[in-house]
């Protein structure tokens, strides 16, 4: 699949071991997040455009390149796409955000909507979606939409870890997303989680069990 880039790189392979492990608490699971989400926007971003600017070096003048970052919005999936959010920030200080809130209901496993706040959004927007875990593709496929919604076109989906199932549906609706994450697992379980996944991403990330 062209759309879907697994960045297997060693030390993210390191770190995420270290986030799958059941012991591994909350201070660790939060920062290792945010050092994997690091790596991962250096390969999402590679492809951002840049444009020409004149600089004056100490010695003489030259021309540099330089992102619109501005034009950039990062939409995290509350909650768990939070855990995400500085570290993209980080590497594009003056992104715009909007935030969506969704829940997964229990019985049917279908995106609910609970909050939704959006900057505008024009075709030439580079929009990040980041949800840690993509899972049955529902919620980032409810995201997408609502992005595409408000005027927004060049999507990139960053994930940490990703079940084969979500992919496939967010692919199959989304053929123009590509989708970064740290690792694509087995499968999805009967409760939709990811196995062998790290858990609740949420839950790990704010102590809520
Ligand atoms: N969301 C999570 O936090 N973990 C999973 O395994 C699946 C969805």
């Amino acid at each position: 699949m062209n759309n879907l880039q697994v960045v297997d790189h060693p030390l993210i392979k390191h770190k995420l071991a270290i986030m799958r492990n059941k012991d591994t608490g909350p201070k660790e699971f939060r920062e290792l997040l945010n050092e994997i989400t690091l790596l991962l926007t250096y390969e999402a971003a590679r492809n951002l455009p840049t444009v020409e600017v004149e600089v004056e070096t100490p010695l003489e003048n030259t021309k540099g390149e330089m992102v619109e970052d501005k034009k950039v919005t990062i939409v995290p999936i509350l909650r768990a796409g939070l855990g995400m959010l500085e570290g993209v920030l980080s590497l594009v200080p003056n992104a715009c955000v909007g935030f969506l809130g969704v829940f997964r209901d229990p019985e049917t496993l279908n995106a609910v909507e609970y909050y939704e706040k959006f900057p505008p959004l024009t075709e030439d927007h580079q929009i990040f979606i980041v949800d840690p875990m993509l899972a049955t593709g529902h919620s980032m496929n409810h995201a997408i939409k609502e992005v595409k919604k408000h005027g927004g076109n060049n999507i990139t989906i960053m994930s940490l870890i990703a079940a084969p199932e979500g992919v496939e549906v967010v692919l199959d609706e989304n053929p123009d997303v590509k989708i970064f994450t740290a690792a694509l697992d087995r499968q999805l379980n009967e409760k939709a989680y990811i196995l062998p996944g790290l858990g609740d991403a949420g839950d790990r990330l704010y102590r809520t069990k």
